[in-house]
């Protein structure tokens, strides 16, 4: 099948109990990794490119990409979704350019004009058949092109939500609870605990609207334990504890955000290869088995964290 909208699979995702996985894609290990998972666990899938993904990979590049997953995975629905779109043109270009879904990111903005750049990007998106996630609250943690310093980040004031889905028309909308983008989430030797309250409250103004989770990798120890023991230094790397993305899968929460979690096991793959054989210098050597540890990792959280195995 083609290229899908997220419109149908937030729809049975609701319903279902279960959330869609959104995985940054940067290049063609990352997009085999992850399709390749969930072609065998059934599972639909949303592809997402940053800005910085666009500026590393090139635009047309990262669609032939996933235009090559498409074909090759005919059985399942993949979405091609831009990530953090900054600007109104970004995400033109973007809706101009084969994505069948925008994220319009104006959460550091005040609220009238993060509606008005909202609104606008809608109206465009959907005159050409393609969904748009909005977002209110704004998430910390620090990546290529999304840095909110900690005492920037604030919860999503659910007495906003639905005056914002009123008047932008969003298909879907980003919500912050106390998850973070990056590797560092929450403090060593504290609980991490992601706010149930404010997302239930929001899903209780907003029923049956699909919301969004970002930050939401789960720092998997092993590959921290990896990066460490071969030259690396990611001292007290903590992610989002999984049991409570399952629960938020099961509530109002229809797409999942993952970049860090492929990050973390390519490079820890990587480093360890570099380590154990000094010797060889073929990136094929290594890309092969960083490429199986991330797929083997995006199946965990399709059946483990997710809920979407067998849903496609
Ligand atoms: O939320 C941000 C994504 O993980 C993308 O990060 O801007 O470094 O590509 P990036
Ligand atoms: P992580 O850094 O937790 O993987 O979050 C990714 C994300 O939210 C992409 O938009
Ligand atoms: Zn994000």
């Amino acid at each position: 099948m083609p290229l899908v909208t997220s419109k149908e699979m937030f729809e049975k995702a609701y319903n279902g109990g279960y959330a869609v996985g959104a995985f940054n894609v940067n290049n063609m290990e990352i997009v085999q990794a992850i399709t390749e998972a969930c072609r065998e666990e059934k599972a639909p899938v949303i592809l997402q490119v940053s800005k910085g993904a666009r500026a590393y990979a090139n635009h047309t590049y990262l669609v032939k990409l996933v235009e090559a997953a498409v074909q090759e995975c005919p059985e399942i629905p993949i979405v091609l979704h831009l990530d953090h779109g900054p600007d109104f043109e970004t995400c033109k270009a973007c809706i101009d350019g084969g994505f069948t879904s925008v994220m319009i990111d104006g959460s550091s903005k005040p609220f009238e004009e993060n509606i008005e750049l909202t609104r606008r990007v809608v109206e465009y998106a959907h005159a050409h058949g393609v969904v748009v996630e909005g977002e209110l609250g704004t998430l910390a943690g620090i990546e290529d092109e999304v840095a909110v310093e900690e005492g920037h980040a604030s919860y999503t004031r659910p007495e906003e939500v639905e005056e914002f889905v009123r008047r932008t028309g969003v298909d879907s909308l980003a919500i912050a609870i106390g998850t973070s983008h990056g590797a560092y989430k929450f403090k060593p030797g504290t609980n991490p605990q992601l706010r149930f309250d404010i997302l239930e409250e929001i899903s209780r103004r907003l029923p049956g609207f699909p919301i969004v989770l970002h930050g939401s990798s789960s720092v998997p120890q092993e590959y921290v334990e990896m990066i460490n023991a071969h030259g690396g230094a990611m001292p007290g790397a903590i992610g989002v504890p999984e049991d409570q993305l399952r629960q938020a899968a099961g509530l109002a929460v229809c797409k999942i955000n993952i970049d860090s979690d492929l990050r973390l096991a390519m490079t820890g793959t990587i480093r360890k290869f570099y380590d154990e054989h000094p010797d060889k210098f073929d990136p094929r050597e290594y890309l092969k088995p960083a490429r199986a540890n991330i797929k083997e990792l995006v199946r965990h959280k399709l059946k483990n964290v997710l809920g979407c195995a067998g849903k496609a």
